[in-house]
């Protein structure tokens, strides 16, 4: 287990407090998780963070929400978009949601998340269904047709070089708790969208 190996590697031991997640919990009546919203740029990932946030303080939920961009700002600062450093990027944030989680926040975690094997890790860096993978499915024509921020007309014209979908891979979830479609007739609106993911948290007692 992480406890044992850390100790018995680096003498390093792990403090144990009485007051623990389920206390914690139990003060907030909720249960820490993490909603991991993954897909392409333009996909609308941070503007559901910002529905979901709202929705569930609204009902008295404690949420906090780290976004991919935002958290470049701070913390992920030294990162590139090489893949090594998108990696790294995915493996701080999953950390730092842990101990969102583990402090009895519903942590909304925002960032493309391009690579599956990444994810994976921060999935299981929340076992018991505490990380719950949501699949924002924007086709790439759409996201380009949007281009808030003007990086795909970039991208396209070489100025920006690896970006995600256009020289860069997206490896969609192969299996993951929600899919939010955005496509023709299954355009899912983002109250939609909100109700969706917030009846998963119901169904599933993150609300109690
Ligand atoms: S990642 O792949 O998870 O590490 O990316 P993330 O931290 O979410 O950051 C994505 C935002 O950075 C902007 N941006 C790029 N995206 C993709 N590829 C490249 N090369 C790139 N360069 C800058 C872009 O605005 C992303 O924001 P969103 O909110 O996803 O549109």
């Amino acid at each position: 287990s992480e406890k044992s190996s850390i100790g018995n590697s680096m003498n390093i031991l792990w403090h144990e407090c009485p007051i623990q997640k389920l206390d914690r919990e139990h003060l907030l009546q909720q249960k820490g998780c993490v909603i991991w919203l993954t897909g392409l740029s333009g996909s609308g990932k941070s503007t559901l963070a910002c529905f979901l946030s709202r929705s569930l303080h609204s009902r008295g939920k404690l949420t906090y929400i780290l976004d991919g961009d935002n958290m470049r700002h701070g913390l992920n600062r030294d990162l590139s978009f090489r893949a090594e450093d998108r990696s790294e990027n995915i493996r701080r944030i999953g950390e730092v949601a842990k101990l969102l989680a583990d402090a009895g926040l519903i942590c909304i975690a925002s960032l493309i998340s391009p690579y599956r094997k990444d994810r994976d890790a921060c999935r299981a860096l929340l076992p018991n269904g505490n990380f719950i993978e949501v699949f924002i499915d924007v086709p790439l024509e759409v996201c380009e047709a949007r281009d808030p921020k003007g990086l795909y007309k970039l991208a396209r014209a070489g100025k920006i070089k690896g970006f995600t979908g256009i020289d860069d891979p997206y490896e969609p979830p192969s299996s993951c708790e929600i899919v939010l479609q955005q496509q023709g007739s299954e355009c899912t609106s983002l109250g939609d969208m909100t109700k969706i993911v917030i009846s998963y948290l119901d169904k599933n007692g993150y609300l109690r």
